[in-house]
């Protein structure tokens, strides 16, 4: 089905169109981001020793379970004071050893690379903290004696809409081996999702939603997510889901960095004409260090104004867990609305299932979840 502006504008604003598509609810799954997040911080801390003293936090995980550690990173990083590495892939970096809190971290528990650096950290003598909601990974979590946290989302829930359920026990662990406070910002967070929720979720129309306009202005076009700073992690996030739930090609990019190669292609090369910019800004940081909305006006002017449609999202919210995060629930609900938009169901992600199951590794779906999971 092609829609032209008009035509998606009304499709868009009929919520029993989006639910037809998104025929596993990816939607519902979205829309509960901040309940569960309240539910688990309501929840008894996990009694956890033994993580205290360490040199650095190395996060483990791939797909919708590393984009956790990006978020864990960019947001506690700073405060942690050690280092904070997210490792995608089998390796471990070679700094890895008795000093390392590891986190490794698959929502299913079956993912080839993680389940590998989990071996390869345990070889290391790391402190190993393991999250999955079962899987190979609580297996061997239990056969080497290492805590063990596990995931109770609810059945049929993909990896990337899980993520609540990760974030939450994360920060926890960091708390526990006191690194960070994390719980005043958590409930933060909370209440600046629920609060946007009630302006980006289906029943609200294009006119007044910000994610619905995000999924119109890169409809037919190769979106690009532009980013700096604490919101790296959200353009990854938009990407990514961009990617998975609505099927299509998707770019993140980053400032300063773009500005030293990729305007050059921008400036230059007709083919931006096929691709939409998405800008997540974020004032406080600008606030700060006004060389950044120097830049990005310069950028605008020698580079994305040779793409099709450029539009600009904020951060809200006050702690930069609430900038982050919001910043990503733009993104989720825009995906949604853009594969709503394309006649494709968010949550299947066929592709992955196919390459795992390929590469004969890290694949044992849960009983009813038609996701790779
Ligand atoms: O979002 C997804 O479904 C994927 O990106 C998965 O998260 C990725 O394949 C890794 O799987 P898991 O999160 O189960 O370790």
């Amino acid at each position: 089905m092609k829609l032209d502006a008009r035509k998606a504008r009304i499709f868009l604003d009929d919520v029993a169109n989006i639910v037809k598509v998104d025929k596993h609810g990816m939607l519902k799954l979205i829309g509960a981001l901040p309940d569960e997040m309240a539910t688990l911080l309501d929840r008894p801390v996990p009694r956890l020793h033994g993580l205290e003293g360490h040199t650095n936090i190395v996060f483990s995980g791939m797909g919708g379970s590393g984009i956790v550690g990006d978020i864990i990173r960019s947001w506690l990083g700073p405060k942690a004071g050690i280092p904070f590495f997210v490792n995608r892939g089998y390796d471990i970096p070679p700094f890895v050893g008795h000093g390392t809190l590891f986190l490794a971290v698959s929502f299913s528990g079956n993912t080839a690379e993680t389940l590998s650096s989990f071996d390869r950290a345990i070889a290391k003598h790391c402190t190993v903290v393991a999250l999955s909601s079962g899987g190979k990974l609580e297996k061997r979590a239990k056969e080497e004696g290492v805590p063990f946290y596990r995931l109770e989302a609810p059945e049929g829930t993909a990896p990337r809409a899980a993520l609540g359920h990760m974030l939450v026990p994360l920060a926890q662990v960091l708390e526990a081996a006191g690194l960070v406070k994390a719980r005043s910002e958590l409930e933060e967070a909370v209440a600046v999702l629920r609060y946007l929720r009630g302006r980006i979720g289906p029943n609200v129309p294009c006119k007044y939603n910000e994610s619905k306009q995000a999924a119109l202005a890169v409809l037919g076009f190769i979106p690009v997510i532009h980013s700096y700073g604490i919101l790296e992690v959200a353009a990854r996030r938009w990407k990514t889901q961009f990617n998975e739930n609505a099927k299509v090609l998707a770019w993140a990019d980053y400032l300063p960095e773009m500005d030293h190669n990729s305007l050059v292609g921008w400036n230059q090369d007709k083919a931006g004409k096929g691709h939409a910019c998405v800008i997540l800004r974020d004032a406080p940081s600008e606030s700060d260090d006004p060389r950044m909305t120097e830049r990005i006006e310069a950028t605008k002017e020698l580079a994305w104004s040779n793409s099709s449609n450029i539009i600009e999202v904020y951060s809200e919210g006050a702690g930069p867990l609430s900038r982050i995060i919001s910043t990503i629930y733009k993104g989720d609900y825009a995906s949604v609305y853009l594969a709503a938009l394309r006649g494709v169901d968010p949550l299947p992600v066929q592709a992955i299932e196919t390459l795992k199951s390929r590469l004969g590794k890290g694949h044992l779906p849960r009983k009813g979840n038609p996701h790779n999971g």
